[in-house]
């Protein structure tokens, strides 16, 4: 089986840009391919789940292109799809099988729609029930009440009143509403039972605005769609990031100390899902709000309080705060949460289970669930039950709340953890971005941090960043392009693309191999003279960041401490005299066999030491938290050594290493 192990965590703190809401994705997708005229979507979600609405519009005829990973541009059809009879896979995707279910009963023509074996157990017959009220003939070529559903061409009629069911799933009554204006017909939809996870029903409501069709709503208990409007492309329209995606970067900002920022969510969100933010400052959190994003902190008090939360509106985010209540002072209930029985999986029971694993006492409810660690375990602190293999249900959301674990300082092991690719293919990179455990070690020119860097990597089993070598592929990058070491808008952009692959040892910039091309004495300059641009610096920050990944990273250059990894769990700082490091690199250089001057190469480091120190941004400094290892007069496998000591000194205060 497959399975990740995440190791043993302590601190989260950076930023996450996330990936598209899938909601408001396929909600999109669905109302520009009913629409008239044509829409370029920007930020899609590339996902399962996006994949299967994609497949199945292309399937019944939608012209539908990509324009890059993200983006694609959709020829509405205006709710008569040319493609009248077809097999349609969804997957386990709630939100395409049951809007197309109801858009496609509606338009008339053959549809067969089938999924995984899940999705034949999540129930649909509230919604066949509605759409059945107009006339629309649907058949359950399964179990009753469930897909797979054989659609067949019918008369629709709008009857005065549509009764539907709300308690089961929200997704029934945003199938109709969506698939409605399709009949130009005046309609009217009564719930018969109080309205779940309303939330998303703004989502679908905002979005049908947008493409020109308004709804009016009485309560959550009876909307109105008003006869003849149908669906106009607004152009061009972008996607907020997912808001459910966002509760786990925010949770591991409220409980390894933070701050977390996530970007693509904020103020001006659409998504009830952003109210997560307020539950997890009810458990003392510090949550700081902009337009487009938002940032967590751990409570001024350390730990999280314990909560009794009716979730009913966040059914989805409320799953991390089931793990965040291993994290709290005492017994948490979440409440009002039936729908966790019908998603990916019954989330209760999988929830219950998993906890369990980690030492919680759970007591499962029809619609709530409570969770504690036992008294005896919360002290000391850190007392989740290490080393537990979680079990995922081919739930994405099981994998991707249950990594928060690991911040317990405690080894987790997420089994089949490839099921997040339903709304989040690259989650486990994001989640290492802010938590994997980062060692920098910054120092002056041929202080030997390169060596001593890598042999730490090695010993620990971490990745190692040799963030130098950028500057000196920006450099050899910007003088085969002919651009001037000192224009800063002209470099950047190298920076920012640089077609670089670090490959056992060996490091090619655009195909060619330039492992020595970027060592000369001329290179080492000019790569002292780009890293002092401001611009240049920016760009390479996303491509040093996306080095830190599990199970940790050992990160050598002058600003690893204090600009691009500032909650690093050591920083070390390596230096030696500039006599120590010119006779260093003088006994190198010859020992390759190339041409050297003591006295030149002496100068030439002083040169790049003051113009490494003197720079606007990020000079080359001892930060105040950082150890200074001098080794003038020790040898590498004393500078090691040193560095060891250090680290593992730092990671005993740190993290409890469970073993
Ligand atoms: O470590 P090195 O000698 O390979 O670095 C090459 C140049 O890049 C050096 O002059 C300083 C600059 N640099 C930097 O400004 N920031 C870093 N994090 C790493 C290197």
């Amino acid at each position: 089986m497959n399975h990740l192990n995440i190791p043993a965590l302590k601190n989260a703190s950076g930023t996450i840009r996330l990936p598209g809401s899938k909601s408001i994705s396929n909600r999109m997708l669905l109302l520009a391919a009913l629409a008239r005229g044509e829409t370029e979507i920007r930020d899609l979600l590339d996902s399962d789940d996006t994949r299967v609405m994609l497949d199945a519009l292309r399937k019944v005829g939608v012209g539908v292109t990509a324009l890059g990973r993200n983006a694609f541009h959709v020829v509405g059809c205006g709710g008569n799809f040319p493609i009248k009879d077809a097999d349609l896979f969804m997957g386990n995707a709630g939100t395409a099988i049951r809007p197309l279910t109801a858009a496609l009963a509606l338009s008339g023509g053959d549809y067969r729609l089938s999924g995984v074996s899940r999705m034949h157990e999540r129930p649909i017959g509230d919604l066949v029930d509605g759409l059945r009220q107009l006339g629309a003939v649907i058949d359950y070529t399964g179990n009753e009440g469930f897909p797979p559903l054989q659609l067949r061409p019918a008369t629709i009629t709008v009857p005065p009143v549509i009764r539907v069911r709300g308690d089961v799933s929200s997704q029934f009554l945003t199938a109709l509403l969506m698939s409605l204006p399709l009949t130009k017909k005046a309609a009217v939809i009564e719930m018969t039972t109080e309205l779940i996870s309303k939330p998303y029903i703004e989502i679908t409501l905002n979005l049908m605005a947008r493409f020109g069709v308004s709804v009016e709503r009485t309560d959550w208990a009876r909307f109105t769609i008003a006869a003849g409007q149908s669906y106009r492309s607004p152009g061009v329209m972008y996607v907020e990031g997912d808001a459910s995606s966002a509760s786990y970067f925010l949770a591991a900002g409220a409980i390894g100390g933070g701050p977390v920022r996530v970007e693509g969510v904020g103020r001006a969100s659409i998504q009830g899902d952003v109210r997560f933010a307020d539950a997890l400052e009810k458990l003392g959190a510090r949550i700081t709000w902009g337009d487009n994003w938002i940032e967590a902190q751990a409570p001024v008090a350390g730990k999280l309080r314990a909560f009794d939360l009716d979730l009913n509106l966040i059914p989805d985010a409320a799953m991390t705060l089931a793990i965040a209540a291993l994290f709290a002072d005492g017994r948490c209930v979440l409440r009002n949460i039936a729908s966790w029985r019908v998603k990916e999986t019954d989330r209760i029971a999988a929830m219950a289970t998993e906890l369990r694993k980690l030492g919680a006492t759970v007591e499962e409810g029809a619609d709530s669930i409570a969770v504690y660690l036992p008294s005896a375990r919360c002290v000391p602190s850190g007392t989740i039950q290490p080393n537990a293999a979680i079990d995922t249900y081919d739930d994405h959301r099981m994998a991707m709340c249950f990594s928060l674990a690991a911040l317990g300082g405690v080894p987790v092991t997420i089994n089949d953890p490839t099921c997040v690719a339903k709304t989040f293919p690259d989650y486990f990179d994001a989640f290492a971005e802010i938590t994997a455990p980062v060692i920098a070690i910054d120092g002056p020119s041929a202080s030997g941090k390169g060596t001593v860097a890598e042999r730490v990597a090695t010993a620990l089993g971490y990745h190692y960043l040799d963030s130098g070598s950028l500057y000196r592929l920006t450099a050899l990058a910007a003088i085969r392009a002919g651009v001037a070491l000192d224009d800063e808008a002209g470099v950047a952009p190298l920076a920012a693309t640089l077609p670089a692959v670090f490959e056992g040892g060996r490091i090619l910039l655009g195909g060619d191999d330039v492992t020595d091309a970027i060592r000369t004495e001329q290179i080492s300059a000019g790569s002292s003279k780009v890293a002092a641009l401001p611009a240049v610096r920016a760009a390479l920050l996303d491509r040093q960041h996306a080095y830190r990944r599990f199970p940790g990273l050992v990160a050598d250059g002058r600003d690893m401490g204090s600009v691009v990894f500032p909650a690093a769990v050591a920083k070390i700082f390596l230096t030696a005299s500039a006599q120590a490091r010119a006779e260093r690199r003088y006994k190198q250089l010859i020992a390759k066999g190339m041409p050297a001057n003591i006295h030149a190469l002496l100068q030439d480091l002083q040169e790049r030491d003051a113009r490494d120190a003197q720079r606007s941004v990020a000079p080359l400094q001892q930060c105040e938290d950082a150890q200074l290892v001098e080794t003038t007069h020790l040898g590498i496998e004393e500078a090691v050594a040193a560095v060891m000591e250090i680290v593992n000194e730092r990671r005993r205060v740190d993290i409890r290493i469970d073993v």
